[in-house]
């Protein structure tokens, strides 16, 4: 062998560990610094000038969520596929969790996506559900979180709360930046049309079927609902909360403040039903139902109409009448409308809308319970301290005159 060719084979070492320190050096730039700085740019380009910090409660309920293993079941990033997209809404941009260090995004989804799931559920649904999930909803397989409770429910303790205010703020961002951050992140993509496309700029920001909203939107529904499907349906999503035969005794109602109705002490009107299926009743942990087929609400709304049980004719004298339409005028018109159809003055102000007379008439005994007792959770409250026992009385045979039935037209 040559000294010369000697000499190069052992500068070989030198040249393939400067090559490697090179190459590993080029690996990190491309793969890892690069990709950063791109992101970081179009962070900064597509997110909001400033977001909202999370609150020292909101913070605390973050770390929560990461010790109890939650992302082990739940994601929080909704995928740019169409799947994900018409369950949970947009496409999740990487500004939207800014502050999400260490992240939570998961990777297994046993259960729903939550990155759109503040201010869908009540904050008693969640209560309830952390307590026990299966006496919310029946076939969950979710675990149970007995100890951040003081024993029941309603009795969340300070970990409860700020897991609730937590979850609250997922989505709120995103929410906050309205459509001017909309517009903000579609200038600050500058991207190609079909990347464009699969960011999901279109379609609804949260459209979580559970979702609550205050509106008269009501579905087109086949007019006759089969029974027997409506009863199965009743016992799988509704019983938890509304019990068996609605008399509002479901396990899952024991934590809720406004409770399940007693839908067994209430008529119904067929759009009345249909409508509280759509949209959910906002303000309470009553959830609303638009994902299932129209043929399976129509079937709800039979079942529900079916559980009314008939209760003696309730007439009144004229006089009594005239009394209870006086005391209707002087104190609930704000609140329930002139015609009683929930849209008093005071109504939009409201967390939880005012009863729409003309589509449920409660019972007699019902309407006079709900004024003594008022309805614990919401703007209606008990009466007996400002009106006689007569005049509530009076008052609740007058709220009943304003069903209307299904013809829409008043029996009175
Ligand atoms: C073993 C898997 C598992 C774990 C762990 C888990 N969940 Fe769930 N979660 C589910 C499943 C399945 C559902 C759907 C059924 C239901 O609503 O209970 C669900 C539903 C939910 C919902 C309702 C979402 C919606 O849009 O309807 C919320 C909120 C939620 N979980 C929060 C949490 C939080 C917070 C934790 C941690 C404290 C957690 N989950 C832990 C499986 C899990
Ligand atoms: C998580 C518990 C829960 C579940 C599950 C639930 N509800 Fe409710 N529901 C409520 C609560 C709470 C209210 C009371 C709202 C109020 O006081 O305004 C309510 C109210 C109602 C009302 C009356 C609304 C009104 O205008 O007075 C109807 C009808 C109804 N639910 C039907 C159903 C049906 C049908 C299902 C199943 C598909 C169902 N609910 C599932 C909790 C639940
Ligand atoms: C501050 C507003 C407000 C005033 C004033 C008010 N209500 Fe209410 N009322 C409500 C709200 C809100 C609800 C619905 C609560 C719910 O969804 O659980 C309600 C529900 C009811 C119900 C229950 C209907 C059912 O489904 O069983 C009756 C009955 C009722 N009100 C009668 C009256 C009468 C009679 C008066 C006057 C003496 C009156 N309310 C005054 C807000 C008000």
């Amino acid at each position: 062998m040559s000294r010369h060719a000697g000499r190069a084979l052992r500068m070989a070492y030198l040249v393939s560990s400067v090559a490697g320190v090179g190459f590993f050096i080029l690996s990190v730039v491309l793969l890892g610094y690069w990709p950063k700085r791109v992101l970081d740019a179009q962070t900064r380009a597509m997110g909001p000038e400033a977001l909202l910090p999370l609150t020292a409660s909101e913070q605390r309920g973050r770390a929560i969520y990461a010790r109890e293993g939650c992302a082990y079941c739940h994601t929080q990033q909704v995928r740019f596929v169409e799947a994900d997209q018409t369950r949970f809404g947009r496409p999740t941009q990487a500004w939207e969790s800014r502050f999400d260090y260490p992240h939570l995004l998961g990777t297994r989804r046993i259960g729903p996506d939550l990155s759109r799931v503040g201010g869908t559920r009540s904050d008693d649904w969640h209560f309830t559900h952390f307590f026990a999930p299966r006496s919310v909803v029946r076939q969950s397989v979710m675990p149970a979180y007995p100890r951040l409770f003081d024993g029941a429910p309603d009795r969340p303790r300070q970990q409860a709360r700020d897991l609730v205010a937590y979850l609250n703020t997922l989505g709120r961002a995103r929410e906050l930046a309205g459509p001017e951050g909309e517009a903000r992140a579609r200038e600050g993509c500058n991207c190609a049309d079909d990347e464009m496309m699969q960011m999901g700029f279109h379609g609804p920001l949260n459209p979580h079927p559970a979702r609550t909203q205050r509106s008269r939107e009501e579905p087109v529904l086949p007019a006759d609902g089969d029974r027997a499907r409506g009863d199965a349906l009743f016992s799988t999503l509704c019983a938890s909360c509304h019990g068996r035969r609605g008399e509002g005794d479901g396990p899952g109602g024991a934590g809720l403040h406004p409770a399940p109705t007693m839908l067994a002490d209430h008529e119904f009107t067929r759009a009345g039903v249909a409508r509280v299926l759509w949209n959910g009743v906002a303000g309470t942990a009553m959830p609303a139902w638009r994902d299932y087929p129209a043929s399976d609400l129509a079937a709800l709304v039979t079942t529900v109409r079916a559980l009314h049980v008939e209760a003696p004719a309730a007439e009144a004298p004229l006089a009594l009448m005239a009394q209870g339409a006086e005391t209707f005028r002087l104190h609930c018109v704000q609140c329930h409308g002139e015609r009683g159809d929930g849209t008093g003055s005071a109504a939009d102000s409201l967390a939880v809308a005012p009863a729409d007379f003309t589509q449920k008439r409660p019972s007699l005994g019902r309407a006079i319970t709900t004024l003594r007792r008022g309805i614990p959770g919401t703007p209606m409250a008990p009466w007996t301290s400002r009106l006689s026992e007569a005049e509530v009385v009076a008052v609740s045979h007058y709220v009943r005159t304003f069903y209307a039935g299904d013809s829409g037209a008043p029996a009175r």
